[in-house]
């Protein structure tokens, strides 16, 4: 969104009204989950979400590091989200800046009030998350990610954490924004649902909308996490429960 008022706007819809990459407004990006990418981690996962590439590791519950965060009644969750210095176009300094440190903290904490913390008092959770190839809606993607391998990890929690976001593009809603659309949308509203009670666990607005927008982008979100919601079940379903090849006994 740092675009706006910088650059003219490209045409971001066809004369068919579809969007650049042929999409329908409420349409998401390819999304392909593997669960248990990395056999080092106590769990892990890898997400390709159109042009993202994020892997995502788990490990925990271990012991703290540093010793002085330690919680005698819970566990902690520490993430760190990072973009790999090769993930974008243009150079990009390695290691944690301000963005990486805010979306850390915002995951920690969606993941915080979904984890069973209470069952493992003075230890901590640990979720990486690297975006090797950045497209935008990498924390989204990440989250994905980071939910599938702490499933995949073993931890409980209550469901497992879907994330999409939708945004503003040409005064029109649509979902999961690819890096065009982000650059030149007017809003991007990133969220992460809990499918079977409904609670948003992580709600972020660059931008402006309405009201009434914002309402209708979080239903767009809600459904699109509902599918997206399916394909971490499948990812999970196929590592632990792999249908039969036809004809195997
Ligand atoms: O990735 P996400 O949409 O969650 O976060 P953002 O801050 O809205 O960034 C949108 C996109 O901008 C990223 O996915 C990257 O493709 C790009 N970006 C970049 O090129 N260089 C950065 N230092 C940060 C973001």
């Amino acid at each position: 969104m740092g675009n706006i008022g910088a650059k003219e706007v490209p045409p971001l819809f066809g004369a068919d009204g579809r969007r650049v990459d042929g999409r329908h407004l409420d349409e998401l990006r390819p999304l392909k989950v593997t669960a248990g990418a990395l056999t080092q981690a106590d769990g892990s996962a890898y997400v390709e979400w159109g042009l993202n590439k994020v892997m995502a590791a788990v490990y925990g519950p271990r012991e703290v590091h540093p010793r002085h965060l330690q919680e005698n009644n819970k566990a902690i969750v520490q993430c760190r989200y990072n973009m790999a210095a090769f993930s974008v176009d243009e150079r990009k300094r390695p290691g944690l800046d301000r963005r990486s440190q805010e979306i850390s903290k915002v995951i920690a904490e969606a993941f915080e009030s979904m984890i069973f913390v209470e069952e493992y008092p003075r230890t901590s959770i640990d979720v990486y998350i690297e975006v090797l190839q950045a497209n935008a809606g990498t924390r989204c993607a990440g989250i994905v990610a980071a939910s599938v391998a702490l499933a995949d990890a073993g931890i409980p929690m209550v469901d497992l954490l879907p994330a999409v976001a939708v945004g503003k593009v040409g005064g029109k809603l649509v979902i999961d924004l690819n890096k065009l659309e982000d650059n030149f949308g007017e809003a991007d509203l990133p969220m992460a649902l809990v499918p079977q009670s409904g609670r948003l666990v992580l709600l972020q607005m660059e931008g402006h909308l309405s009201r009434d927008e914002l309402s209708s982008a979080i239903d767009m979100g809600v459904q699109g996490c509902q599918s997206i919601y399916g394909v971490m079940q499948q990812a999970l379903r196929e590592r632990y429960a792999p249908t039969p090849a036809p004809g195997a006994p």
